[in-house]
């Protein structure tokens, strides 16, 4: 259930009741012609968790969460967000997440600020926005790039003005894909306790990484995917029990669940033996 709280001074914000379902996939299916890109993928993710979305290259990740942002429709299968079809009703769902794309493409003739402005109308946001868009530019430290044209902008700074872009309507829901791309590491760590400050409040995250160690350090359980099939869930130390390994990092949690294991151990041996020291 929704509520909406409103403390003096500062933005309206989206509380969610806890333990709130606000994604259901089951039974998702995505074929590209040939290739099937998500296979039988069943999840849930509900409000108070960072549920870690894991996998190698081309395991279906950024399908399922185009998918799940009803930016793509699926072969087959089920998905809800807040009880909402993405299929069906992709603009109401859509008010309700924060989406930081994998290829973040952004208006690049536009500045940061006339980007935040265009978003702010075009979402018919109230003029608390600008409260929240100075704080976050600030947090970030693009105030110098606030009127620059994106086109010129660094690699890291176009990612914290899509961050930005993608928090201003106070969404219950973020869903990010390799949100850390590029960002130096104090725009890492302020990121990071943005999301506490997020998942606090009552909202939900659903995080695409090949981070293992931040995957490890937020997520409240994480879902290992491989050929577009779950292979392993729940929380690291679930993980750990799974694969019979007290102390196991989630690297080592990953490459078992996912069979790559021995292979990485053939690679590193065929490695030292063709470029080790003689
Ligand atoms: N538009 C598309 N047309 C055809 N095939 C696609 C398309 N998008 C994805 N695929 C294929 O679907 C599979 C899953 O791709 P996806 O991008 O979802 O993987 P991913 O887990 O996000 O990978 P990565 O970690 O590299 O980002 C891959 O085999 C990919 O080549
Ligand atoms: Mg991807």
């Amino acid at each position: 259930m929704l509520c909406l709280v409103k403390s003096s001074g500062r933005p309206t914000r989206c509380v969610l009741a806890l333990s709130e379902r606000v994604i259901q996939v089951k039974g998702l299916v995505k074929y590209f012609g040939e290739v099937i890109a998500v296979n039988n993928l069943s999840f849930e993710v509900r409000s108070g968790e960072v549920y870690g979305l894991l996998g190698p290259n081309g395991a279906g990740k950024t399908t399922t969460v185009k998918i799940i942002c009803g930016l793509l429709k699926p072969t087959s299968g089920e998905v809800k967000v807040f009880g909402i079809s993405p299929v069906d009703n992709p603009i109401e769902v859509k008010k309700r997440i924060g989406y930081v794309p994998e290829d973040v493409v952004l208006y690049e003739s536009l500045t940061p600020r006339e980007l935040f402005e265009f978003i702010s109308s075009v979402r018919n946001l109230s003029m608390d926005v600008s409260f929240k868009i100075g704080s976050l530019v600030d947090a970030f430290n693009i105030r110098q790039y606030y009127d620059s044209p994106i086109a010129t902008l660094s690699t890291g700074t176009k990612q914290k003005v899509a961050i930005i872009a993608a928090l201003l309507h106070d969404p219950p829901l973020l869903v990010l894909d390799e949100p850390l791309r590029g960002l130096d590491v104090r725009s890492s760590k302020i990121f990071k306790e943005l999301l506490s400050i997020h998942i606090e409040n009552g909202g939900a995250v659903l995080l695409s990484t090949h981070i293992m160690e931040l995957a490890e350090h937020l997520c409240t359980r994480v879902g290992i995917i491989d050929k577009g099939r779950l292979v392993a869930e729940g929380t690291v130390d679930e993980l750990r029990q799974l694969i019979h390994k007290a102390g196991a990092s989630l690297e080592e949690i990953f490459l078992k669940t996912t069979e790559q294991e021995e292979e990485v151990a053939e690679v590193v041996n065929m490695l030292r033996e063709a470029f080790g020291r003689k």
